[in-house]
């Protein structure tokens, strides 16, 4: 795992999409997996710079978000489908049949879930898996105890993720309790994962992922099996490492060729 320590989230995002963007310069017609959330919006409006300012070109770019809540049609303002195209996908010059949400409609959502390990499949598989994390520790909406070699699936979210995403619901009680999501097996499958997480909440949750066990009780533990996983952190949520002078040696020490961005 390649940890990274940055003075702010808006530093860390910049550097995260200057990543995204050399992924798509020396390959355009990558394959970008795609999370949403709070921590990657400050990432989004990079790249929708990049893209005005820069020329950086979309049109032949496929995208995979890890997941979806469940009975939420994409005309939902609280869908993830409407997050991506508001936060990003309406500001870029992609081609929105090459933009792929989990169908949280779909009549049947077992056959949506192997439906979506097949389109991932059929587009060659994920260049650069961009991830959040959960306070708990979840990936996607792989929740603590899933099953480490998981594939899409359907998952019951835990109090926590409820408590901490149900603001934007109006209430506990409004916000689904299911999604589909990715599973771990489907994030370590990515050709790249590039991990980021802000905050003092995200504390306990950065260390058990950086210098925990491996464990399914934290999901983003399983990145330490990855043979490229690059996790961006800013001063706050890395405040609980053992090692952050080992990270921030390694990281200064890099040649050129190794350095990111
Ligand atoms: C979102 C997702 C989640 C979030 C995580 C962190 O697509 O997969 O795992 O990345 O819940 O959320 P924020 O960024 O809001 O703290």
């Amino acid at each position: 795992m390649e940890i990274l320590i940055r003075d702010s989230a808006e530093i860390g995002c910049i550097l995260g999409a200057k990543i995204i963007a050399r992924v798509i310069r020396e390959k355009p017609d990558a394959v970008l997996g795609l999370a949403t959330g709070r921590t990657p919006l400050l990432l989004y409006q990079e790249l929708i710079r990049l893209h005005r300012d820069e020329g950086l070109d979309f049109s032949r770019v496929t995208t995979f978000n890890l997941d979806e809540y469940i009975g939420l049609a994409g005309t939902h303002v609280q869908s993830y489908r409407y997050f991506m195209r508001e936060n990003f996908f309406r500001h870029i010059n992609i081609d929105p049949q090459r933009t792929h949400v989990p169908d949280g409609t779909a009549a049947n959502l077992h056959a949506e879930c192997r439906g979506y390990e097949q389109r991932i499949l059929d587009a060659g598989g994920i260049d650069i898996q961009l991830l959040g994390l959960g306070r708990n520790g979840h990936i996607g909406f792989n929740e603590p105890t899933g099953s480490l070699r998981s594939r899409t699936w359907i998952k019951i979210l835990s109090e926590q993720t409820l408590r901490d995403n149900s603001a934007v619901f109006g209430s506990f009680d409004a916000m689904p309790k299911h999604a589909l999501t990715m599973g771990i097996g489907t994030i370590l499958d990515a050709r790249r994962c590039l991990l980021l997480a802000f905050g003092p909440a995200k504390v306990r949750a950065v260390e058990h992922m950086v210098e925990g066990p491996l464990a399914a009780i934290c999901p983003g533990s399983a990145l330490q099996l990855h043979p490229r996983a690059t996790v961006i952190l800013d001063e706050n949520s890395s405040a609980g490492l053992h090692y952050a002078d080992h990270y921030r040696w390694i990281d200064s020490q890099k040649l050129d060729w190794q350095r990111n961005g």
